[in-house]
């Protein structure tokens, strides 16, 4: 999804805008754009295409100066082109804007503005915004900025520089902006990833408020345009963890990451045969459980019913963020509400939980990102601590998530006063050993992916708790490899999708040991007999499983609650594998983006 960064201080400018932008490059885009203000004129460029096409431009050598703004735009009105990317300039050409989010009401200001006379060169919603500056502007862009924002109505996050003016003014509403404060310099940007190379310390924005950021200084205010007092906070990410180091694609780094991940999501919360979390919510109260989320983190939801049901007897629903949000919920105060989210921004998600909230539910988030718009909209939260994931394929964030959801399951039967099963507790510290024996089968995979990387369509199918780690196990591969694929659970095969089969059809089955092992094998069976080719993923040499498969991956065995941890890995390298032997930007899949900031 589009992305802002903006520099004041005394760098020379566009090697620190370019590579604040290739930092933003995960986030998914199509176009790309600069414009850097010196000596009362604005320079800009902009490009259709990667920042690498933007970066050959001649047009790039010929700008300097130290304030700028720049953005990625990820084209939602109007055509990924050079017209429609950021920043957008008003008439005079002496004010400029970035813009994330989308402005509901831009038809009719747009209307106003052509008969005033202003020339609005793009079809995007966002340069309007410009022009709404320029006609408000007499000499204060904080004022003609603030004017502009009583009328526009949508989402937000907005940079705007003015050649006049020697500051970059931001502002914020419900599309995420944060200031990173060094010395003498500052930076704004949508997240933080281009930030922290240069300092750790930053300020989020919270919504409606307006940060005025000169070199060296920078004041928030509300929207009543009081200045406001904001406390600083620590970034924890260091620069190498953003960084790609010897692997060919964040996938599979982030992959690779997985076993140090699950140590810091359990770090300090497993301590003397209990779970330790801090979470400020009154559980006697509760009496129902939503688990409310997008893509991936829809399916650790899913997964997240199976856990909580079982340890906490807590009734457990699980619902898409964006059918939520619109399907008028009966929600009442017993009912705990939790969204699950790797980057703490998706639209739908908070909007989820905004509803939940108006409707007198307690939140709990599920988060990774530290000081993300979820985390700070709910009541209390558990952080995943899974660093930063820059690969849109989520990967780590999703074994994060089931662990802390298993971690949370336990404290609430825990805070019943029931006694916790000390094994499972030691399970839990054995996954990352369990995982890293997965990651040794990588190259294995990569065979299997050489002989079905051409295929047209992948069925994938489990039982269980394994049921969401076939449909996850789906979208991995159709995210990034093109494949059509397919999650069911496998008794649902004889439904419809058995149709599908035929010799041309991989078919994965999740076949580790379970309560329904046995069941799993007459699906295999019947697979078989059609002659779909059967990639199975086992617990040890099973003959009568092997007799029937393709091929056949061994993981270690563990409990059956922990199983999609285990699982879910081969499925992410097998996708990973295929895609990149295909040929294709693993990093970033067409149409995608990593995180989905409008609706
Ligand atoms: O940041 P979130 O976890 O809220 O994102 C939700 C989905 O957009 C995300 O999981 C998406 O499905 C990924 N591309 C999956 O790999």
């Amino acid at each position: 999804m589009c992305g802002i960064f903006g520099y004041i201080g005394n760098r020379e400018i566009v090697p620190v805008l370019i590579g604040g932008l290739k930092k933003l490059e995960y986030r998914g885009y199509d176009s790309a754009g600069i414009c850097v203000s010196k000596n009362g004129t604005l320079q800009y460029i902009k490009k259709e295409g990667r920042i690498s096409e933007l970066e050959k431009e001649e047009g790039l050598k010929k700008i300097s100066g130290s304030i700028g703004i720049a953005h990625t735009r990820w084209a939602t009105h109007g055509k990924p082109n050079e017209k429609n990317s950021h920043p957008h300039l008003d008439c005079k050409k002496e004010i400029a804007i970035v813009h994330n989010g989308i402005i509901e009401n831009y038809r009719v200001l747009k209307k106003l503005l052509t008969d005033e006379g202003h020339k609005i060169l793009s079809e995007t919603d966002s340069e309007i915004i410009v022009h709404l500056i320029e006609k408000f502007y007499e000499g204060d862009l904080e004022d003609a900025l603030s004017k502009t924002l009583k009328l526009i109505e949508g989402a937000y996050g907005i940079a705007v520089l003015s050649s006049k003016e020697e500051k970059i003014i931001v502002a914020k509403k419900g599309s995420p902006l944060v200031i990173g404060v060094g010395e003498k310099e500052m930076f704004v940007a949508s997240d933080i990833s281009p930030i922290v190379e240069y300092t750790k310390k930053v300020i989020y924005l919270s919504d409606d408020e307006i940060g005025i950021i000169s070199r060296g200084k920078y004041i928030i205010k509300n929207r009543d345009g009081k200045q406001i007092e904001k406390d600083l906070q620590e970034i924890k990410w260091s620069i190498e963890s953003i960084e790609k180091a010897n692997f060919k694609h964040f996938m599979l780094k982030e992959s690779f990451e997985e076993p140090e991940v699950i140590k810091n999501t359990i770090r300090g919360r497993i301590k003397e045969g209990k779970i330790k979390l801090s979470i400020n919510l009154d559980f006697k109260k509760i009496k129902r459980i939503i688990l409310t989320a997008c893509g991936t983190s829809w399916h650790s939801a899913l997964i997240g019913k199976y856990l909580i049901e079982e340890y906490s007897k807590i009734p457990c629903e699980v619902d898409y963020a964006s059918e939520f949000r619109y399907r008028n919920p009966l929600i009442s105060e017993g009912d705990l509400i939790i969204a699950i989210s790797q980057s703490g921004e998706t639209a739908d998600t908070l909007a989820a939980i905004k509803e939940a909230k108006e409707r007198g539910a307690k939140t709990l988030g599920i988060v990774n990102v530290v000081g993300s718009t979820i985390s700070r909209e709910v009541d209390s939260g558990i952080y995943l601590h899974a660093g930063p994931e820059t690969g849109v394929a989520s990967t780590k964030a999703f074994v994060s998530q089931v662990i802390a959801i298993l971690l949370f399951s336990i404290y609430l039967k825990q805070e019943k006063g029931e006694e916790i099963d000390k094994e499972l507790l030691l399970e839990i510290e054995n996954i990352p050993d369990k995982i890293e024996k997965v990651l040794f089968n990588s190259e294995k995979i990569k065979k299997i992916a050489e002989k079905f990387k051409d295929s047209k369509n992948f069925l994938y199918f489990g039982r269980g708790i394994n049921f969401p780690v076939a449909l996850e196990g789906a979208l991995k591969l159709k995210e990034i490899s093109y494949i059509h694929a397919e999650g069911y659970p496998a008794a649902e095969m004889k439904h419809g999708p058995i149709a599908l089969i035929d010799k041309n059809m991989p078919v994965v089955f999740l076949a580790t040991k379970s309560s329904i092992s046995k069941k799993i094998l007459s699906n295999i069976e019947e697979v078989y007999a059609r002659k779909g080719k059967i990639i199975s993923i086992v617990n040890e040499k099973d003959l009568e499983i092997e007799k029937f498969s393709e091929e056949v991956i061994v993981v270690p065995e563990t409990l059956e609650e922990l199983s999609p941890v285990v699982n879910v890995i081969s499925l992410q390298l097998l996708a990973y594998h295929i895609a990149n032997l295909r040929g294709f930007d693993v990093d970033k899949p067409r149409n995608l983006a990593k995180s989905v900031t409008v609706e």
